[in-house]
């Protein structure tokens, strides 16, 4: 076997890093938003750059650490917070200052290996999958809520198949047992047919993931406080790891770069004005040769678009249009 061709899972690669900084162009300076700042190598890189500063929130705890370190580095030039995404707009930044924001959405290596956290059907112990600053885990979910809202969970945010089936099972077990990761998975297996190509349990796993972390409402809100916070000319770039964060990032992108994006409020001189810009309509996707340094990224796609206009009263029916999938995180009003 070739030697570059084995994948080093133990190690931490920034996806997209090189099609990325092409596009928010560090080389030049300026302000930039990481809203996903993980194992600080977006962040790190940009800081490469001089004249550049950078604002980066994590809502996992553990990126403190980190953060830390590269403070030490770049004082004065970088501020770290411990903050979900979605919350990007009580920081009062002036809108004038930020040439870039960029979300890298998913989880870091530190955080699926971190067996406390729970987050993939080899781990072993509690059900968990919280990210970081949240309300409940996937131990809640699983326990307390009953199986048409499973079902609904699994059906919506993992395309499982056998939605209807797990639900029933898990309801029956929690009633003779503690279910816990391994329970989970021997539930899973004992009722999907095996499929040699995928785990079985991984669209369950993501679709408990999802919610646990709300991962939906999280990246609406944050694209929508991001898109206000840039300047003029700034960009938002976007790498997504799975189709339901991709389908939301490229509607976003689209309805605000047609006609319909403006607010009604506007005087009509401004109708003909869109928010966005877009330059690609497909997205940018890893190279062969990242491909072959890191598998993992394969799922991995980069969207991004320009801000065109200065104001920021703009209309979206982004939640509309995913109001059911909302409506679905919203059963978290129940645990
Ligand atoms: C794929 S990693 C980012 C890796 C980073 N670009 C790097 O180079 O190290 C995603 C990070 O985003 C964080 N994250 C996910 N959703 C978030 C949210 N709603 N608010 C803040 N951070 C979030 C996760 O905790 C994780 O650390």
């Amino acid at each position: 076997m070739n030697a570059t061709m084995v994948t080093d899972t133990a190690k931490h690669y920034p996806v997209l890093l090189n099609e990325l900084i092409s596009i928010i162009t560090p080389q030049h300076g300026g302000t930039f938003i990481d809203c996903t700042f993980g194992q600080g190598g977006f962040t790190e890189k940009i800081l490469s750059y001089e004249n550049t500063q950078v604002i980066a929130f994590d809502r996992d705890l553990q990126t403190k650490k980190i953060a830390d370190k590269i403070f030490r580095n770049y004082q004065g030039r970088f501020l770290f917070k411990n903050k979900k995404f979605s919350q990007l707009n009580e920081l009062k930044i002036k809108n004038e200052k930020i040439k870039s924001i960029i979300f890298d959405l998913g989880y870091s290596l530190n955080q699926i290996k971190d067996p406390k956290k729970g987050l993939s059907f080899n781990s072993t112990g509690e059900l968990n999958m919280q990210m970081g600053l949240n309300n409940f885990s996937a131990k809640d979910v699983i326990n307390k809520l009953d199986a048409k809202e499973l079902e609904k969970i699994f059906k919506f945010f993992g395309d499982e198949k056998e939605a209807k089936k797990i639900a029933i099972k898990i309801i029956r077990e929690r009633k003779k047992r503690k279910i816990d990761t391994k329970v989970l998975v021997d539930i899973i297996e004992r009722t999907k047919k095996k499929n040699f190509k995928t785990h079985s349990a991984t669209k369950v796993f993501q679709a408990l993931r999802i919610f646990v972390n709300k991962e939906i409402s999280e990246l609406i809100n944050g694209l929508v406080n991001a898109t206000k916070v840039l300047k003029k000319d700034g960009v938002l770039a976007v790498i997504t790891f799975h189709s339901l964060e991709d389908k939301i990032v490229k509607y976003f992108f689209k309805s605000l770069s047609e006609n319909k994006s403006v607010s009604r409020y506007f005087p009509k001189t401004d109708q003909s004005e869109t928010l966005l810009k877009l330059t690609e309509k497909k997205p940018i996707i890893p190279s062969n040769k990242e491909l072959e340094e890191n598998l993992s990224s394969r799922s991995a796609k980069l969207r991004y678009a320009i801000k065109k206009s200065d104001f920021y009263n703009f209309e979206t029916d982004i939640f509309e249009k995913f109001e059911h999938l909302i409506e679905i995180e919203n059963l978290d009003q129940k645990l």
